[in-house]
């Protein structure tokens, strides 16, 4: 084992879903670091179809004031349709990764009011300071948004090795027109997905808790 392998796993570990945050802001520097890095992401023909709009300051207020708005108003309306079903085992983590959430929180199964509540704090980007809507080239179609899910990964890993706390939301690019409208993006750019990121605040119960992992059996298949 490398000491390169080790570290690599250390923040491949250490990186979890961030759900609240402290609200200072990161240095400019520091989004432009974990930007370059998370650029180093593979991409077909090195075409690198990702582009990350990122809020500063009272732009993030003014966003999350646009989105819920939007909640209000507007269908969700995603460029990337949501999956149709989580077919067995995929199904049993979802459910399994959302009681985690829950039970952290102190939400019983049947609250589901509770429920709503906690799913709001998607929109209000867990107090993050900062949010990256990360969008692609529509051209590229569906490689476009392959190369773009290796960025969001580069870019969380980017974050956690920087010691801050970040979360891909879906729920968020799912009000896609809006984020195009809000931010003047093109049709041209798909949106993908926001991230949420900051300092973590560690003791809130939302972040108390990691999400477990199939055994190599489940994942590995060697012929
Ligand atoms: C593309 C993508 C979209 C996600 N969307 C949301 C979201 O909208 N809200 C949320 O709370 N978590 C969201 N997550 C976080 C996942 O629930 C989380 O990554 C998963 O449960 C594994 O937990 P971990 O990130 O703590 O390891 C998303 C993750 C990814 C990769």
């Amino acid at each position: 084992m490398t000491d390169d392998f080790t570290s690599l796993r250390k923040t491949l570990e250490a990186r979890y879903s961030c759900r609240a945050f402290r609200p200072d802001p990161v240095p400019d520097e520091t989004l432009q670091q974990i930007v370059m890095a998370a650029g180093r992401a593979p991409s077909w023909c090195n075409a690198q179809p990702w582009k990350a709009t990122i809020t500063r300051g009272g732009e993030t207020a003014r966003f999350r004031d646009a989105l819920l708005a939007a909640l209000e108003r507007d269908k969700p309306a995603p460029d990337l349709p949501w999956p149709e079903s989580y077919p067995g085992a995929h199904g049993a983590r979802r459910l399994e990764c959302g009681l985690q959430l829950y039970e952290a929180v102190g939400i019983a199964r049947n609250d589901r009011a509770a429920r709503t509540e906690q799913s709001l704090q998607n929109y209000h980007f867990f107090g993050a300071p900062h949010i990256a809507i990360i969008h692609s080239e529509a051209a590229l179609g569906s490689y476009g948004a392959m190369d773009t899910g290796g960025f969001i990964t580069a870019f969380t890993l980017a974050a956690t090795a920087l010691g801050l706390g970040s979360i891909a939301q879906a729920s968020v690019a799912a009000y896609a027109p809006m984020i195009r409208t809000h931010f003047d993006l093109p049709e041209s750019r798909l949106i993908l997905c926001a991230i949420s990121f900051g300092w973590p605040d560690p003791d809130p119960p939302a972040n108390t808790f990691r999400t477990t992992r199939a055994d190599l059996s489940e994942i590995y298949d060697p012929r």
